[in-house]
């Protein structure tokens, strides 16, 4: 998740079990021409495994530079290419999930990646760029095996519905039955209970955990206790909260290569991902994003909220 999954993220969400990890989406254009700030994104550590990495781009032969690039920068076990993204400015560009409404480009893409890299290419796809119809994320996910890619993830959303509205598992179920390759099942995994309800309605293979790891990334554990054995975690306490909110921001403050302002908000916003539906909540906001530095920040945590 661009803005999110950075290096202290990925390492919380190692710690309770997550099995595989991405870096944040790469701009294809971006990575090429050495945008300052795009190989601060590849920042990564020996505990950091595995990963993949996710390019969103529209030119092929820029997608291919980018991807090779990519590799002589970091270690990846596979590659994979966006078709989710809903933001205006990118779809503007012709990337992310327009490229669901141009499959032409979008095999072009996958063609091109898949007959000349080493590692695997996989494709992130929504159930369709504005309408809601089985047929038509069956047509965009057959084409996407086709070309080559070895998985599929795909979010039970459209375009249009951004990140809000029920999710079509009936679409997914259907790309599920006409692939051969794996798919994975995306959109409102917060709790184990509906990380099952992904695996029993659509019989995807595996699950992307986006949201609901923000603040929360003991999830990786819960779920995988509950598919296990069927128990279900109790909610850990404000103290065991808290604790692994400093952890989080420990790493933050070890990893995060960037001027002191843009890391305190960010500090900012993981402390209100954690502290969010505390008593108070909103007053402990304004204490927080009020507050200059990190060792500040930490006694706050301590004995302020
Ligand atoms: C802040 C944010 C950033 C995201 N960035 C990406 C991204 O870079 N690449 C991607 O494939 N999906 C991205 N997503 C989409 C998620 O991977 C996921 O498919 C979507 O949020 C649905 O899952 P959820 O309802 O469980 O959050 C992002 C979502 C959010 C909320």
């Amino acid at each position: 998740m661009s803005g999110v999954t950075d290096l202290s993220f990925r390492l919380m969400c190692r710690e309770f079990g997550a099995g595989h990890c991405f870096f944040e989406m790469l701009d294809a254009n971006a990575l090429i021409y050495n945008h300052p700030g795009t190989q601060r994104l590849l920042a990564t550590h020996r505990k950091d495994g595995p990963i993949a990495a996710q390019l969103l781009g529209r030119d092929p032969a820029v997608v291919l530079e980018a991807a090779e690039r990519l590799q002589s920068l970091a270690e990846i076990s596979f590659l994979d290419i966006n078709c989710g993204c809903p933001a205006k400015k990118v779809i503007k560009k012709g990337a992310g999930a327009y490229l669901l409404k141009d499959i032409g480009t979008l095999c072009k893409i996958l063609k091109k990646l898949t007959s000349s890299l080493p590692i695997p290419v996989t494709v992130k796809i929504r159930t369709g760029f504005d309408s809601r119809s089985v047929a038509e994320s069956q047509n965009i996910a057959k084409k996407c095996e086709d070309c080559g890619v070895s998985k599929l993830f795909i979010h039970g959303r459209t375009r249009s519905q951004g990140y809000a509205g029920d999710i079509d598992y009936e679409a997914i179920r259907a790309v599920k039955t006409v692939l051969k390759i794996p798919v994975f099942g995306s959109g409102n995994i917060f709790d184990p209970i509906s990380a099952k309800r992904m695996f029993d309605e659509t019989g995807c293979d595996g699950i992307l955990v986006a949201r609901g790891a923000m603040g929360n990334p003991w999830i990786f554990r819960n779920i995988d206790r509950y598919l296990k054995d069927g128990a279900l975690s109790p909610c850990p306490t404000l103290f065991e909260k808290k604790t692994i909110l400093k952890k989080h921001l420990s790493l933050v403050q070890k990893y995060k290569k960037t001027r002191h302002a843009n890391k305190m908000g960010f500090m900012c916003k993981i402390a209100m991902w954690y502290l969010k539906g505390l008593p108070g909540a909103t007053r402990i906001r304004e204490r927080i994003c009020s507050i200059g530095t990190y060792a500040k920040l930490v006694g706050l945590i301590d004995d302020g909220t």
